[in-house]
């Protein structure tokens, strides 16, 4: 996950060896249109690049989820069907949704330590960090023309500034049936060989000028980048370059043994075992009434996906033994640090302090796995607490008209938002669940004072307390939210009791858990910084990549087969025949559309056939990505397209949290796959005419 900044100077000549034909500067430049100006985040969560000079728009079928989802009803399912606009005007906004466009990134480590030292109090040195983070950002935003923010590398020893354009006008084009983005669904996510056409297609629109607007706009215009990226129907041999830009959301690579054990045996098992009880409630509606399916549904995917990581992740770590190995790589740094007094002085206490930090943590970890995964897996809590604001302004005596007026306001989007994909009777089964594992798991004195009501007055039984929540909140409903919002007051707040259950989840969060946490995080903080230092320092010869935090993050590789374990090997691409072989009309997850059905018997495959005279739906390569990365495209040595990453494997699950150069990789949708499925199936050929199609013989590598 390298630094496009610095793509020139550390990795240039590696990617060359590997097959790369392009120049560094047609990689990323800051003055001239490179491939960097056809890659977006999008949303925030998701990557996305431009594959026609019309601001349209690839990513994934999962990242896409939601705004399919909202424009789907019982009676016009898209989620189900499928969609894609045969022309502009087809097209579906996404209130809320936005792209970002990378203008510039820029090395401002030097400004924002300037005159911190080490004997620079913690307190201090974050406020006056803080401050600059700020202004720099501030600064850079040239009067709300850009968005820009300052984020830390390794831990704190680094910082860039990130200047990009936000583009809100974003519209839903087109996806393949939810059958075949989501093709083998939970079962098969997170592992290979996998058969999912997982791709979605959006629009970006922009004003006359080409400018960003910050929502939809009639008489926008399909924004024109500055570089769209061709589509090559060529398909991918082993060993050919490829290399994936895009948005990795967040990896802990330097996460010392502490941290690794803590997720192993405390974090993770909690929030498994939490996930499982919610997913099991929520399915058990969805399965007994098609309106619940579509409500919950991308809820669902959402909390099922990392369930699944979790679970993966955990099992990886055993497997591969990934906190021993990290215990050995400290143990040769406690090492080395001992050798020179120097160095004692810079980073003796690190591994020390971090094990202090940790055992403290330890204590009250659980809690706040229980708050975020219990409590405010609960929706109806969630919900409340996004009151907090509106509650703070009614209590207070001086907080003006206005003030209240547009916190009122904001929660109406909220609430219209959360009632749209909500259903009260299934949520009520999920609180009394969740409360029920949260008052028997979480030590009584971490507890929130609500449980003590729960013991008193209805017996311990967190099912007759949901009753009660239920049958008188009037968080359960649009209606009476909005009768509150009509004439809110303090009292009515107080008095409901959803409402009251948040305030006594978070009361005791933020008063009794919160500040014993932070005390070993801010200690935390400085010694990991002095670790990840001292790593460096260490290991001169090595060229680490800073850890994932939604960032634009170029990595490259080959496409490559593997070993998933003794006596196995797996091929590096699957094809249409596995689609048929997989099918199973009974399982909802393994259902093939009638159409693809016949199409893939009768072998229709067009000019997206594979020279081996195949339909080719996935490929793997080795390629470094995480999550935020999904949507991003696969390119080839020439800067051209040939898939779209969606997924890792499960024998690598332990990536996020430490890399595996034998076992892992990147799990892609075949790009003339996509294509099938827009033209063959969809009936979008306008769509792909749009594109720039080609076909310049084998891929570099
Ligand atoms: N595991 C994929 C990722 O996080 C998401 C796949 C979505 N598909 C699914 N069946 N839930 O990138």
């Amino acid at each position: 996950m390298w630094l496009p900044l610095y793509v020139k100077r550390l990795n240039y000549a590696d990617m060359q060896k590997k097959g790369l034909k392009l120049t560094a500067e047609e990689i990323y430049d800051v003055n001239n249109s490179s491939l960097k100006d056809a890659i977006v985040q999008l949303g925030g969560f998701c990557t996305g690049e431009f594959v026609s000079s019309q601001g349209l728009l690839l990513t994934n079928h999962h990242c896409g989820y939601d705004a399919i989802q909202t424009h789907s009803t019982p009676e016009n399912n898209i989620l189900e069907k499928g969609f894609f606009a045969a022309t502009k005007s087809e097209e579906k906004t996404n209130p809320g949704l936005f792209v970002d466009i990378l203008v510039r990134m820029e090395d401002v480590t030097g400004k924002v330590l300037d005159g911190i030292t080490a004997q620079t109090p913690e307190a201090e040195r974050t406020l006056l960090i803080q401050k600059r983070q700020r202004e720099m950002a501030d600064a850079a935003k040239e009067n709300g023309q850009y968005v820009a923010y300052v984020r830390d590398f390794f831990a704190g020893n680094e910082y860039y500034l990130f200047v990009y354009q936000r583009f809100g006008d974003v519209r839903l084009v087109g996806a393949p049936p939810e059958a075949i983005g989501k093709f083998g669904g939970d079962t098969d996510n997170w592992e290979w060989p996998r058969h999912t056409g997982d791709f979605s297609m959006f629009r970006v629109y922009a004003d006359k000028s080409n400018k960003p607007t910050s929502g939809f706009q009639a008489e926008n215009v399909p924004y024109v980048p500055k570089k769209h990226l061709s589509v090559s129907l060529q398909g991918v041999s082993e060993g050919d370059f490829a290399m994936v830009f895009g948005f990795p959301g967040r990896t802990q690579r330097f996460l010392p043994a502490a941290g690794l054990q803590l997720t192993l045996d405390q974090s993770n098992p909690a929030r498994i075992k939490l996930r499982d009880t919610r997913l099991k409630l929520w399915k058990e509606d969805s399965d007994a009434n098609p309106a619940v399916r579509l409500k919950y549904a991308s809820k669902y995917a959402g909390i099922a996906n990392y369930w699944k990581y979790f679970i993966g992740q955990n099992e990886g770590m055993k497997r591969l033994k990934t906190v021993d190995q990290k215990k050995a790589e400290e143990a040769s740094l406690t090492q080395w640090i001992a050798a020179d007094a120097t160095r004692g002085q810079s980073y003796g206490t690190a591994l020390n302090d971090i094990n202090q930090a940790y055992a403290g943590l330890r204590e009250y970890n659980l809690s706040s796995v229980y708050v975020n995964e219990a409590a405010y897996g609960t929706e109806i809590v969630s919900f409340a607490g996004r009151m907090a604001p509106l509650y703070t302004l009614l209590k207070d005596p001086k907080a003006d008209k206005a003030a209240v007026q547009k916190a009122t306001a904001d929660l109406r989007a909220v609430v219209e938002d959360h009632f749209k994909d909500y259903n009260a009777p299934t949520d009520k089964k999920v609180f009394a669940a969740l409360l029920q594992l949260y008052a028997s798991d979480v030590t009584p004195a971490q507890q929130p004072d609500v449980f003590q009501t729960v013991a008193k007055q209805y017996g311990g039984s967190m099912q007759k307390y949901a009753d009660y929540v239920f049958a008188t909140s009037f968080l359960t409903s649009k209606a009476k939210t909005d009768a509150f919002l009509a004439a809110p007051t303090v009292a009515k707040l107080e008095n409901d009791p959803a409402f009251k259950t948040w305030n006594s989840v978070y009361t005791n969060y933020t008063q009794n858990i919160l500040p014993k946490m932070q005390s070993h995080q801010a200690t935390l903080a400085r010694a990991n910084r002095a670790y990840v230092a001292g790593l460096r320092a260490k290991n001169t010869d090595k060229v680490y990549s800073p850890d994932a935090n939604s960032t634009l993050r170029l990595s490259y590789g080959t496409v490559r087969a593997y070993s998933p374990r003794d006596a196995v090997q797996y091929k590096y691409y699957t094809t249409a025949q596995g689609i048929l072989d997989k099918e199973d009309p009974t399982n909802p997850e393994f259902v093939v559309p009638k159409k693809e059905n016949e199409l893939l018997r009768a072998k229709d495959y067009g000019r997206f056939a594979d020279k081996d005279g195949t339909l080719h739906v996935a490929f793997t390569t080795d390629n470094d990505i995480t999550g935020g990365n999904s949507g991003s495209p696969v390119i080839n040595g020439r800067g051209e397209l040939i898939g779209i990453a969606f997924d890792g494997n499960w024998e690598a699950m332990t990536g996020d949290l430490a890399y595996d150069k034998d076992l892992k990789r990147c799990i892609n949708v075949d790009i003339r796959y996509v294509l099938w499925c827009v033209e063959k199936l969809g009936g979008g050929k306008a769509l792909v005419d749009e594109m720039t199609i080609v076909n310049n013989g084998p891929n570099p590598g």
